[in-house]
């Protein structure tokens, strides 16, 4: 693993895309806003740096990666587009949906970042600063979420400092993000697949299809079990915290983790409360979602008991991640 290294952090500007360029082409380790969250990119084409993102995140085995690029033409000297690929990276790109599609026959991602997979991840981020060090760059970026492995996202730079200063090169400072959850993906098969859930509500993305997407076969539910987008496993947006999920009432050792303008029974007592949305908005609830349950996280409560929310919308997304936090470890 490459510790001890300074790592510099840049607030976002010219020089910083620069700055990001220079350190991704010498094959350095860069985090940089999206407007899902912070990513830690690597030359997509470099194996070693994509092999030090996995050592720099703790990450367990060689899940695949998503390969980030600047525009339309980027992406399909990676991957292979069909007509319905085609379609929803016109509807939704920049922007926070990734498609899973075939390789192209001389696809330059390595294949430690897609897994030895022969169909690659791929996504167009909607940030000025992601794109303007992607432009800079000029090749496809890796980039998982910039966190050590199992830790929540992060939606702000000093998370990703927190996590990972000293194991990276560089972190270029764009301020908060704007979506607060990771991208929707789809597997573009012979039917379109939702494999994770995301920013991208499903709704708007079978408005565009004009067909429901299809659930993966195997479920994430457990670590054993094999999923289709294979980083999900089951214990994944992980707080120190036991997570309590639903909620009818809180303990008062518990911190909260309230939704919408209903207050519990207990709420007075309790030992910490942050309201993810007062007006019930879901985007605000999923832009607000990691950061709270880290501040939560570090007031050591006994448990972080969070109310229900609504499975629509990105609330889907919001769900997913909040039941792969609450299960044990
Ligand atoms: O919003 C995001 O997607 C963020 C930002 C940084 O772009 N990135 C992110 O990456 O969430 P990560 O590594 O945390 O999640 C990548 C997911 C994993 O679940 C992985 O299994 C899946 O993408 N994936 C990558 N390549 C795949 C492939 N060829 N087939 C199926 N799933 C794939
Ligand atoms: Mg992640």
């Amino acid at each position: 693993m490459k510790t001890g290294l300074e790592t510099l952090v840049l607030p976002a500007g010219r020089a910083a895309a620069e700055a990001a360029a220079r350190t991704l082409a010498a094959g350095g380790l860069v985090a940089f806003p999206t407007e899902t969250v912070y990513g830690l990119g690597a030359d997509a084409a470099n194996a070693t740096a994509v092999a030090h993102i996995y050592s720099a995140k703790g990450r367990p085995a060689f899940n695949p990666l998503i390969a980030h690029v600047a525009d339309l033409a980027a992406a399909r000297r990676i991957g292979r587009f069909d007509a319905r690929a085609l379609q929803l990276a016109e509807a939704f790109w920049p922007g926070p949906l990734t498609l899973v599609v075939p390789k192209t026959v001389d696809c330059p991602v390595s294949d430690l970042a897609t897994a030895g997979l022969d169909t690659v991840a791929i996504r167009i981020p909607a940030h000025p600063v992601g794109e303007a060090i992607l432009r800079a760059f000029g090749g496809a970026v890796v980039a998982p979420s910039a966190n050590i492995s199992g830790h929540v996202s992060p939606t702000l730079a000093a998370h990703v400092e927190g996590d990972l200063a000293g194991r990276i090169d560089l972190i270029v400072d764009g301020g908060p993000v704007t979506v607060g959850v990771e991208s929707t993906i789809v597997g573009c098969f012979e039917a379109p697949m939702l494999l994770r859930p995301g920013g991208l509500s499903r709704e708007r993305i079978e408005a565009v299809l004009g067909t429901p997407l299809a659930r993966p076969v195997v479920e994430a539910e457990s670590d054993d079990s094999q999923p289709l987008a294979p980083g999900m496993l089951a214990s994944h947006y992980a707080p120190r915290a036991t997570v309590r999920l639903r909620v009818q009432e809180v303990a008062p050792d518990e911190a909260l983790l309230a939704f919408g303008p209903d207050r519990l029974p207990g709420q007075e007592a309790a030992a910490a409360v942050m309201n993810l949305s007062p007006t019930a908005n879901l985007d605000e609830a999923a832009a607000n979602l990691f950061g709270y349950l880290r501040t939560l996280d570090a007031k050591s409560p006994r448990a972080i008991a969070v109310m229900t929310i609504p499975e629509e919308g990105l609330g889907e997304a919001i769900n997913d991640r909040l039941r792969r936090a609450a299960v044990a470890r």
